[in-house]
């Protein structure tokens, strides 16, 4: 199905470039991912009206400064960001959510034709500008459709990209990062990365079959597939360390070779519900996936990150939620599949 404002269905994101977290710290955070995760190494730029240009906020000019630490992990990059005064949109969602999850970085064919399409939607321009005259940017007010904010750019060849950074000073492109945390490439380091890979983005929705509805019209993001999840399927769920029953319906669909997930608790019981409480409708978590689960949560528990909620499909696909926020500035959530473990059917398709 393809709606009107997407005409031809071809998706609007063609991939996700980065996620973007709000932190009040990048160096201190930064060093957490690094020698703690084994995530990094961390590139870090000082931006504001001295490297970047044509800077507005909410479509009017304004000047805005920032620092922001930069990695890849596996595809997918991570952007740090800390506000260095109160005009930019980071400040302004530091101070109403805390450090948390920001905006999600997407790859798309023609920047332009995208501002266009998001400027017919009535979408309006959160945030731009033009880092060194080479990357320009946009934030779009994409939170009441898409349950986050949508940030699109458009780079000239060779600047600024995510994946060359995971070489460290060996592989520095244009432009020149202030620093380099740590010195050396990250297969050198003691600690291994726990997190191989990021595999999904998460999303706490008040209705997932209007949200999935919002996605394939709208922006040509399906198939999805929706199910339920309670008592009945899934067994021995926890909640803050104590057996609890929790339901939620849930929907996954896929953007590149990220699953996208929207989540609708079904009860007060659950984590979702209580973040949706504090933090409305939004990005709730990433998952992980990892080399080993078992030897990843013994190594978790050596640093006290706790397991905040946990559940096992049909016995047989596990998922844990860890309490990952005090070092990574969000939740990040790990699953364990037993062989032989099947999907069960879908109570919905939608797209
Ligand atoms: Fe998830």
């Amino acid at each position: 199905m393809t709606g009107a404002s997407n005409p031809g269905g071809n998706p609007i994101f063609k991939s996700i470039d980065h996620i973007g977290i709000v932190v009040r710290n990048v160096e201190k955070t930064a060093a957490n991912y690094a020698d703690k995760f084994g995530i990094g190494p961390w590139t870090f730029y000082e931006c504001g009206p001295g490297n970047i240009m044509d800077m507005k906020v909410k479509e009017k000019k304004c000047q805005y400064s920032f620092k922001i630490a930069l990695v890849c992990l596996g595809e997918t990059g991570i952007e740090l960001i800390q506000p260095l005064d109160d005009r930019s949109i980071y400040a302004d969602f530091l101070e109403k959510h805390g450090e948390n999850l920001h905006h999600i970085g997407y790859v798309v064919e023609d920047y332009d034709k995208v501002l266009d399409f998001f400027e017919n939607k009535k979408i309006k321009q959160l945030m731009s500008g033009n880092f060194f005259g080479h990357n320009k940017y946009t934030y779009l007010d994409t939170q009441t459709e898409l349950k986050h904010i949508v940030s699109i750019s458009k780079s000239d060849p060779g600047f600024f990209t995510f994946k060359e950074n995971r070489f460290g000073i060996k592989k520095i492109t244009h432009p020149l990062p202030s620093m380099v945390y740590p010195g050396q490439a990250i297969d050198e380091l003691e600690i291994k990365p726990v997190f191989r890979r990021i595999g999904q983005v998460a999303f706490v929705v008040d209705d997932v079959d209007r949200m999935a509805d919002t996605c394939v019209s709208g922006y040509g993001i399906l198939p999805w597939r929706i199910w339920e999840f309670g008592p009945e399927t899934v067994y021995d769920m926890t909640v803050g360390g104590k057996r609890q029953d929790y339901s939620m319906r849930l929907g996954i669909s896929k953007i590149g070779s990220i699953d996208f997930e929207i989540i609708q608790p079904r009860d007060e019981k659950s984590i979702y519900y209580s973040y949706r409480r504090a933090n409305g409708e939004g990005f709730h978590h990433l998952a992980y996936e990892l080399e080993n689960y078992s030897v990843t949560m013994d190594y978790l528990e050596k640093l006290s990150v706790k397991v905040s909620m946990s559940g096992m499909w049909f016995g047989k696909h596990t998922w844990v939620y860890m309490t990952t926020e005090k070092y990574l500035k969000h939740i990040a959530e790990l699953n364990y599949t037993e062989p032989g473990f099947q999907y069960p059917a879908p109570v919905k398709y939608i797209g």
